[in-house]
């Protein structure tokens, strides 16, 4: 496993997503993950699963030391109160006393800074979790959290694949020195079959999906790509015994040009453009 370090974080370089996995397949899938040498999980309140991460992560005998644990907060509970609620049910949920990875899952624009990251920092000064980020956070609102925190924002959790251009929230992040988390890492199937990656996999002995988590650790993100296929899970531990030459990392982000975006809720903010 590789990792990349941000503020003292040391995260490791591909997590498991978790988003949509309910029920026993949920405690299946982190449980085999851990047990296959993943060390990341991501999670969410929204997600609804976070007691079957727990069980997961108790069932699999790694130890909880050893296990970088994300959740978040979700953008109706950024004020101290509702902060403080959501959180104490996130680590209720999870039968655990604290993460290693709280972040603000999105803003809410009619919250100020002072108030949600406020809320964030305490979390972390009061030992629920021992690194504090955002996610979905423009360079603009990044500028402007990093303005007012008291503690630092070790990631920025975005949406990044081959079909999307995010070099402005990136580069914006780096300015920060944040970690950037890759969502959706597999453009949710939409990696597997397109043609550049799978011809860019086949000159590997690699599948395209491979291809893709590969081109994001080597633009220094961390992918989290979400399965509970064990030979998908392995899959996508497997990527770091292969490197993409220049020309391959060229053409692969030509296709940043598509600028398609998977995820795009209604409250979403108005994003950086290319
Ligand atoms: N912060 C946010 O707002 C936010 C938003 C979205 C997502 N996320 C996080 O990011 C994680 C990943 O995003 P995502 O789950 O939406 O999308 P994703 O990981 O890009 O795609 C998941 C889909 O890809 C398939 N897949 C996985 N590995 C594969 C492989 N090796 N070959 C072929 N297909 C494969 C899965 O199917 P199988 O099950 O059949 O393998 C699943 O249908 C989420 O689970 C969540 O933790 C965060």
């Amino acid at each position: 496993m590789q990792f990349v370090e941000a503020h003292g974080a040391r995260i490791p370089q591909i997590g498991l997503g978790t988003m949509t996995l309910k029920g026993d397949v949920c405690v299946q899938a982190v449980k085999n993950a851990l047990q296959m040498g993943y060390r990341h999980i991501d999670t969410a309140w929204f997600y609804g699963n976070e007691k079957e991460v727990g069980e997961g992560i108790r069932q699999s005998g790694v130890k909880r030391e050893d296990i970088f644990l994300c959740t978040k907060v979700r953008e109706t509970h950024l004020e101290p109160d509702k902060f403080r609620q959501s959180l104490s049910e996130s680590l209720a949920n999870l039968q655990l006393p604290s993460v290693d990875l709280l972040l603000i899952h999105w803003n809410n624009k009619d919250i100020p800074f002072t108030t949600s990251v406020g809320a964030l920092c305490q979390a972390k000064n009061d030992g629920k979790t021992k690194y504090v980020g955002v996610a979905n956070f423009t360079s603009k609102m990044l500028d402007e959290a990093w303005a007012v925190t008291t503690e630092p924002l070790v990631c920025n959790q975005i949406e990044v694949h081959p079909f999307i251009n995010q070099d402005k929230v990136l580069a914006t992040s780096k300015k920060h020195g944040m970690a950037v988390v890759a969502y959706v890492p597999i453009a949710r199937g939409k990696v597997p079959g397109a043609e550049l990656l799978e011809k860019i996999g086949k000159a590997h002995g690699k599948s395209a999906a491979q291809v893709s988590l590969r081109y994001l650790i080597q633009r220094d993100c961390v992918p989290i790509p979400r399965t509970a296929t064990p030979a998908h899970l392995k899959e996508n531990m497997d990527v770091f015994d292969f490197k993409l030459s220049d020309a391959e990392m060229a053409d692969l982000k030509k296709l940043n040009a598509t600028n398609m975006r998977v995820v795009n809720p209604p409250h979403a903010p108005v994003w950086d453009t290319p």
